[in-house]
This record gives C-alpha cells, structure tokens and sequence, in this order.
C-alpha cells in the first residue's frame, strides 16, 4: 500500500493558515454589537466558490440551496446573519453584501480555507451579493440577498447519520503475535436529521457519527489513510489519542478535498481513547461530528462479557433554538460561547432511543463510553443500574473502581464500564446533568426476561415494542 505524505513543512503551513482565517472569523463575530435578546434566533449559509456551466459563482452547501449557483440568501428583518465563504477552487476570493455595516469578508485564496462574515439584517428589501476581486463580478460571482422572505423550507428523504450502539468489532486474535492493521477514514460531508424535522450539515468519518470504533492490541501496527472526497469543501485530518507522535498523527494528514494521506503508528499504550478531526477550528470540526473511539487492548484482552456497546456523546450548535424544524445551520458564535443546542448520543436526538441498546436478564453488559463534546464534561449514568466496574479515564492497566453510580469523562475523555443485568425493564442512558435530556441527551438500554421479584418487586414498565 502506498500512502502519500505530504511533507510536515506543508502541513503546518496549512494549519497556520487555517487558524489565522479562524482567527478572523472569531473576531468578526466578536466585533458585532451584541443583539438584544429577541433577536438571538440568527441565520446561517455556507457558500463555496467554483466554475458552473462554465462560469464562475457562489455556490450554496447544505440545506435548500445546497449545489445552487449563486443562491438567493434570504433573512427576517432584525435577524443576525452568518454567511461562511470557503474556497473551493484555489482563485483568490471575498464576498460583500451591499448595505450592511460588516458584510465584508477578508479574502480567502487558499482552497479548504474560510471565511464568515456576521451582520445584522436592519432593512428590508433585496441586496446584491458578490466577489469584490476585479472581475470576478463580471465572470459570475453574483446573487440576491433578500431581508423580508419566508426562511421555511421542506424536509427530504436522508439516510441517518446513527452509527448503531452494537456496531462494535469482535476482539482482536490475543494467542497471535502484533499484526499490521490499515484503516481507512473517510471524511464525509452530508445532510442528515439531527432530530425529527430538524436536519443539519454534519461532517464525519465514514459517513455516521460516531466514526468507526477502531480495535487493536497492545504491539499491533496500523496503517492510518485518510481520504477526503473531492466533493468535500473543507481540508480534515484525524488526531488519534492513541497514537505517541506528532498531533497524534494530525500533522500528517491535512487532508484537501480530493487528496489521501496517511501514517503508520505501533500501539504501545493500551486503553481506550477518543480519535478527532484536528483541522483548524477543531471544536468545529467536532462538533459537526468528527470524533470516534480506538481500543488498544492490554495483553491477554479484556474479559469476556455478553454485550459490547460504543457510545459518545456530542454537542451540537446551531443557529436557531433546540426544536426549531427545517435546516439548522451552524452558529460560531454558540461554539465559542460554548451553548449548545443539542446534546446527541451517537449523533443524533432519540438515537439511543429508536436503536435502544438490548440485553437479556443474567447477562453482562460492557459500555464503550466517550466525549466527541468538544466542550462538555459528561457525568455518566444508567438510570436504575450500578456499574459494578468502572475503568475510569478509559485506563485498562489500573483496577477499575468497583459500584458506582455516576462516573466523570472529560471532553475527549473516555470511561469503560461494566455491569450484570438482573431486573428486565427500560434503563435510561444520561448524563446526569439532566436539563441535557431536555436537548436530545437519552437513550435506553432494553433488559428483557423474566421478573426478578428478590431484587425488584414492583410494577415495571414493560418494554414492548422491543
Ligand atoms: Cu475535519
Ligand atoms: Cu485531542
């Protein structure tokens, strides 16, 4: 297998350029007068640059104008408005909305590379948009921006973006010696529901949230290749918390749309261990879902147990409040400020719930359990259930703590827990700072089986359906 590598020198020059345009976008959010209260519910688009038909324009990403040249932006009078430039196509670019103070953006040459612009829409009417580079207006580069419009638009048939709670590899051969792995992230970009009537632009590794639970032993090698697709607007890379070197592997591939990279790593450390985008903004690209689990397992493996689950929890920032339908777009300034709107296990609101994890009275129960976040500690808890072992901070080599009941993982933080299963019923997965179940932050572990009125006598909820 080859991978090719781009040289460290390159890299770091295309981190450096990246967080100096997430530089500029954090300080134009911050240059804004600060909205009163009733305007806080703002509006977002995404527009990347390229030829169509031939000539040059703006086109839409994600939501209704996404693959539209030169999109009609629309807002509400009063609304705050985020417009996010990203290059696509190597050209020096900028954009500028005619009539409002701050619609000017830097301009931004490199492609993966983004600007956002943020103003308020204090008038109505319709606006022209365009790219202030000479010629570029000529060439194409020309839209509406209308303040007075309906922002409504219907809802379209996505495949989830769910990774299930059971997709979990089976162990790796402990009576073999180390082997060579390769494992291929794809970073996907892609409409999907984050809640019922509520979509948003997700970015992922392999296409579900979390990406993909990577298992390997102590000694072992893996080929780590990173493949972003061409029709990918932004540069991704993976930091795998596993790894000793650089960035854990995230000054190796800063991945451009199209482009592949990769490296090689030996597990020397066992344990369990978050992997995430590392491309600048980070907490974005978290955010918007790329994050996922790698196990190392120490020598001789782990015990055996019944039932292996993979859940993460993620926060999601969007423009509108939780519970608005139609096509959420992403709020910087939320990020920043660490609000959330949505708090997702396994990406998305009810995941757990419509997919409930499953086991059978009598059996063992194993939980891989992370924080994608990227900002909010998780205090973990299984309603009704005590984990009888609790590998704190994903720590495999130290003795687990024995009967807890609610257990810490920091962002980017891991916990491995494990407990019997005696009363059938519904257990509810939480983090126990509970006005999070209120955002999207539940799901349910299904015990099926007879009653077991020595430990439990009382009514149950029965759990039909499942
Ligand atoms: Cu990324
Ligand atoms: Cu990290």
């Amino acid at each position: 297998m080859r991978i090719r590598r781009p040289t460290q020198a390159r890299a770091l020059l295309l981190a450096s350029c990246l967080v100096i345009s997430s530089i500029a976008t954090a300080q134009e959010a911050e240059q804004q007068p600060l909205p009163p209260a009733e305007y806080l519910s703002d509006v977002s688009y995404t527009l990347t640059t390229g030829l169509l038909e031939g000539r040059m324009a703006f086109i839409g990403v994600g939501g209704a104008i996404d693959g539209q040249a030169n999109p009609t932006l629309t807002a509400q009078p009063g609304q705050i408005v985020q417009i996010t430039l990203i290059n696509g196509d190597n050209v020096e670019h900028d954009i500028f909305v005619e009539g409002f103070a701050g619609a000017d953006s830097p301009t931004v040459s490199q492609r993966g590379a983004s600007v956002s612009i943020v103003f308020r829409a204090d008038q109505e009417g319709e606006f022209p948009y365009w790219c202030t580079v000479p010629g570029h207006r000529q060439a194409g580069m020309e839209g509406a921006f209308v303040v007075g419009e309906s922002t409504a638009e219907p809802q379209r048939d996505l495949p989830s973006i769910v990774r299930p709670a059971s997709d979990v590899p089976p162990p790796p051969d402990h009576t073999a010696g180390p082997v060579r792995h390769e494992v291929v992230l794809e970073t996907i970009e892609r409409d999907a529901f984050l809640a019922d009537g509520t979509t948003y632009r997700y970015w992922t590794f392999n296409n579900q949230v979390p990406g993909p639970f990577i298992r390997v032993k102590l000694g072992d090698t893996v080929d780590v290749v990173l493949e972003n697709p061409e029709d990918s607007n932004f540069i991704h890379s993976v930091d795998l918390h596993a790894v000793t070197g650089p960035g854990g592997g995230a000054v190796s591939t800063q991945t451009l749309p199209g482009d592949r990279t990769g490296f090689s790593f030996k597990a020397i450390n066992p344990g369990l261990y978050i992997y995430h985008c590392a491309t600048p903004m980070v907490a974005h690209h978290i955010a918007n879902g790329m994050y996922g689990m790698i196990l190392v397992e120490p020598e001789g493996g782990l015990p055996p147990v019944d039932r292996e689950y993979y859940v993460m929890q993620g926060e999601i920032y969007t423009a509108d409040v939780f519970g608005v339908p139609g096509h959420q777009a992403f709020s910087a300034t939320k990020l920043l400020n660490e609000h959330p709107e949505y708090y997702v296990f396994n990406g998305a609101v009810n995941a757990l719930n419509d997919q409930p994890l499953e086991a059978n009275v009598g059996e063992t129960v194993r939980i891989y359990f992370g924080v994608g976040g990227p900002n909010k500690i998780s205090s973990f808890h299984v309603i009704g259930e005590i984990f009888d072992r609790v590998y704190h901070e994903g720590s495999l080599t130290t003795d687990p703590l024995e009967d807890i009941h609610v257990t810490t993982v920091p962002s980017g933080g891991t916990v491995m827990v494990e407990f019997a299963v005696e009363v059938p019923g519904d257990y509810v997965l939480v983090d126990h700072a509970l006005s999070r179940a209120e955002r999207g932050l539940s799901g349910t572990l299904v015990v099926h089986g007879e009653p077991n009125p020595e430990i439990y006598d009382g009514p149950v909820n029965a759990p039909a359906g499942h």
